[in-house]
């Protein structure tokens, strides 16, 4: 059923000139009323301004859309993905200790396993040295080619994992832009890379060419003899690869009930595997797995992934708050914005709901974000003090893994505290004034001076509190992201799993390909198109 937020929109109107800090001062529970913990992690939503009425009416959006039904057709295979026709089953890839599951009446965990033991198998040989060059060398560097959800997991979690890291060091290469691949390249030794073509279609033009340019500098190097050695794929598009030139012992499938945003569980995670080791990649899957577990049994409102999709709704549909920023204390969460903005803007990011009708409401929001503390030097000017409310998410870890540098970490803490509490709180018109007199000014230019410095606070933002970024924990995590954006499609009413919108630009760049190098002219296309073109090939 189609929810309807108008309900939750004249409670945020009542609600528009309440400060956050009234509701702490009515409420001394809030911290705790307002903040969902479960196995390791804290949400804290209290910095928002949602109080009880709110929150009721929000959990109540899960019962209309019926979230519960469609998480269990979620988990059972059920095909939700209903413009492709496909199940949704990224969650099968970490089902690595429940039952079966199953889809057009096959279990699918058996298949599910055995690649997962294949991985297992190849990443440990390769580790150990049993796997060698096509000159007998233990591979010291692995490539992975590719692009979206074929690179930007694997990318991130490598980067977030750096502390496990203890196998052949990773490189990214995903831009079609030459510069990429060259500068990865540069610094390699042919004979001691192996390179990971991993694209579920094996048809994606940035990765196809990237992986060309990989074999013609190998084949430059090593000759062609090399490719079988040096070559693996993760894709579900085997006669491809085979066409690729790629051995089939290495490659790694999975099936199409996999999205490319969500396949970091599986094959894709090959690179990270290979770098972490199979033990390591095993606690990310069980961190995931663990997240599964808590949102199909916790009630609502202890419901981690359900209580963040409520507190992104409530900023973006009800407040109309259209962007949302992700701020991890935690510089090698470097990547996780990016991933977030793959994960949240292709899912969510829909102008029609299921049925193909006008969305009667905003599509999910523009993700964007840069870890703490490089952020606050640089876009927090505006989300203090700018005309526009930005709701935050940060998050933040107990310990860092640097036993020699606590001292650091209590300041990335208390930065991170910091911040939520300056959006909380602000500074008032008088407090600015009274800073403005202490420095001796007076009449006019005070009055000018204080209003620069004037915070106007009560600005929304939520906190996520975990351990220390272990394997698990960002399993934990990336899980509980993927499942926010699910519980956030399903009240909406869109499909999250599908991506037509990036169709239109890839079709439109391969038709621009021959006018550019001169073979078809540009007669068919608009004015600042075809200017450009002359432009670029003037
Ligand atoms: O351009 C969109 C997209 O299809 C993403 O959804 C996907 O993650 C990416 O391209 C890469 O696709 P593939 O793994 O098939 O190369």
């Amino acid at each position: 059923m189609t929810v309807d937020f108008s309900a939750l929109k004249t409670l945020q109107d009542k609600s528009r000139d309440r400060h956050i800090l009234d509701l702490f001062a009515s409420d001394q529970n809030r911290a705790e009323a307002f903040s969902v913990s479960a196995d390791g992690l804290l949400f804290d939503y209290s910095k928002t301004n949602i109080g009880t009425e709110e929150r009721d009416a929000l959990i109540g959006l899960l019962e209309t859309a019926g979230v519960a039904k469609k998480r269990a057709d979620l988990f059972s295979g059920e095909k939700i993905n209903d413009t492709e026709g496909r199940s949704v089953l990224h969650t099968a890839l970490r089902n690595i200790d429940g039952g079966p599951v199953m889809v057009d009446g096959k279990d699918v965990m058996p298949g599910v396993k055995q690649t997962l033991a294949r991985m297992d198998d190849f990443a440990t040989r390769v580790r150990r040295g049993d796997i060698t060059s096509h000159s007998g060398s233990p591979f010291t560097d692995i490539v992975n080619i590719g692009i979206g959800g074929s690179d930007l997991g694997p990318a991130m979690a490598y980067l977030a994992l750096a502390p496990y890291a203890d196998g052949p060091r990773c490189h990214f290469v995903s831009n079609v832009d030459g510069a990429h691949i060259a500068d990865v390249l540069d610094g390699l030794n042919p004979q001691t890379t192996l390179l990971i073509v991993a694209s579920k279609t094996f048809t994606t033009i940035e990765t196809m060419t990237n992986a060309q340019t990989a074999k013609d500098w190998l084949v430059e190097h090593v000759g062609e003899e090399g490719i079988s050695k040096h070559f693996a794929a993760l894709s579900t598009a085997r006669d491809k690869t085979a066409a690729f030139g790629i051995d089939p012992d290495l490659v790694f499938g999975f099936e199409d009930w996999v999205g490319g945003r969500y396949s970091i569980w599986g094959p894709i995670g090959l690179s990270l595997m290979l770098a972490i080791g199979p033990r390591h990649f095993a606690e990310f899957l069980r961190g995931a797995q663990a997240m599964d577990t808590h949102f199909q049994q916790s009630d609502w409102a202890d419901n981690l992934p359900a209580m963040l999709a409520l507190v992104g709704l409530w900023h973006n549909q009800v407040c109309g708050h259209a962007t949302r920023a992700v701020l991890p204390y935690e510089q090698r969460l470097l990547r996780l914005p990016a991933y977030f903005q793959q994960l949240e803007m292709e899912s969510n990011g829909k102008r029609v709901a299921m049925d193909g009708s006008d969305l009667p409401f905003e599509s999910g929001p523009v993700v964007w974000g840069e870890p703490g503390t490089n952020g606050q030097h640089a876009f927090y000017q505006l989300i203090h003090q700018g005309t526009r409310v930005v709701p935050c998410e940060f998050m933040v870890g107990k310990s860092g893994h640097e036993p020699d540098l606590t001292h650091q970490h209590t300041l990335l803490v208390a930065n991170c505290l910091a911040q939520s509490e300056a959006l909380l709180r602000g500074r008032s018109l008088d407090e600015a004034r009274a800073i403005m007199a202490k420095k001796g000014l007076t009449g006019d230019e005070l009055e000018r001076q204080a209003r620069h410095r004037v915070f106007p606070g009560n600005r929304p933002s939520t906190t996520l509190v975990y351990d220390k970024l272990t394997p698990y924990v960002l399993g934990q995590i990336i899980a509980l992201y993927e499942h926010r954006v699910f519980v956030e499609g399903v009240v909406l009413g869109i499909n999250s799993y599908d991506q037509w919108g990036v169709e239109l630009g890839k079709e439109l760049a391969v038709a621009l390909q021959p006018v550019l190098e001169g073979s078809q002219s540009a007669d068919d296309k608009d004015g600042s198109t075809r200017r450009l073109v002359d432009y670029l090939k003037g």
